[in-house]
């Protein structure tokens, strides 16, 4: 989607997304390296929902997003919930990490990562991620049989079948799941392949 469609999708008072967190995000605290403090990126954050769950289990957590109005409702919803966010805006293409993290986490996002900058901000995401930290991501797949979604974007690029994995060829992978699921986002059924991955920095590194 475009950036003026996510902002007024996000300047409904309805959430989009939901509140309840994302399978996915549960996994990786499963994952995450076992210290008192933690810290968190959550990239194409949304409305929060997984944000603030995070914060919810203690850990320190920046929602980033490219729409402003999404990152306004994640500030609402960890009020709501009675914890506490930050939040900036960010590009996934340019976005620098200026300081370290334990847990990366992108849901429904890195196919706005160009394909020619993938290979450079994986390294960077990578590179500022502390030993034994953890990136939990979901990547949407192109797969025979399964119709563009109606509302995919010219600025959406799929992932091939194995192509997350290449990524991370050093770091220990800990959980893979293909997956096929029913969406109705833009109003039309339809169904989208993808992959879900948690993989693991060596402690030595
Ligand atoms: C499918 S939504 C997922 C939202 C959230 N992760 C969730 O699961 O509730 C994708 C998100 O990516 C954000 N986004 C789109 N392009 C982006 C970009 N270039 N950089 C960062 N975020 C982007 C959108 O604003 C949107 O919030």
């Amino acid at each position: 989607m475009k950036y003026d469609e996510l902002q007024q999708m996000y300047a409904q008072d309805e959430y989009y997304w939901g509140t309840d967190p994302n399978e996915l995000v549960k996994r990786a605290v499963e994952h995450a390296p076992d210290q008192d403090t933690l810290t968190a990126v959550d990239v194409g954050a949304g409305e929060g929902r997984d944000s603030v769950y995070l914060a919810e289990q203690g850990i320190t957590v920046t929602a980033i997003d490219i729409a402003p109005n999404g990152l306004e409702k994640a500030e609402q919803l960890a009020e709501e919930k009675d914890v506490s966010i930050e939040v900036a805006q960010g590009d996934i293409n340019t976005l620098t990490l200026t300081t370290p993290i334990d847990i990366f986490y992108s849901i429904g996002t890195i196919q706005y990562l160009q394909p020619d900058e993938r290979h450079d901000q994986f390294s960077h995401f990578k590179s500022q991620t502390r030993p034994s930290g953890i990136h939990a991501l979901f990547a949407f797949v192109d797969k025979d049989g399964i119709p563009l979604a109606p509302d995919w974007g010219d600025n959406e690029y799929f992932y091939n079948e194995d192509e997350l994995s290449t990524y991370y060829e050093e770091w220990d992978c800990l959980y893979t799941n293909d997956v096929v699921f029913d969406d109705d986002s833009g109003g039309e059924p339809h169904r989208h392949a993808g992959t879900e991955a948690i993989f693991q920095k060596p402690s030595s590194r």
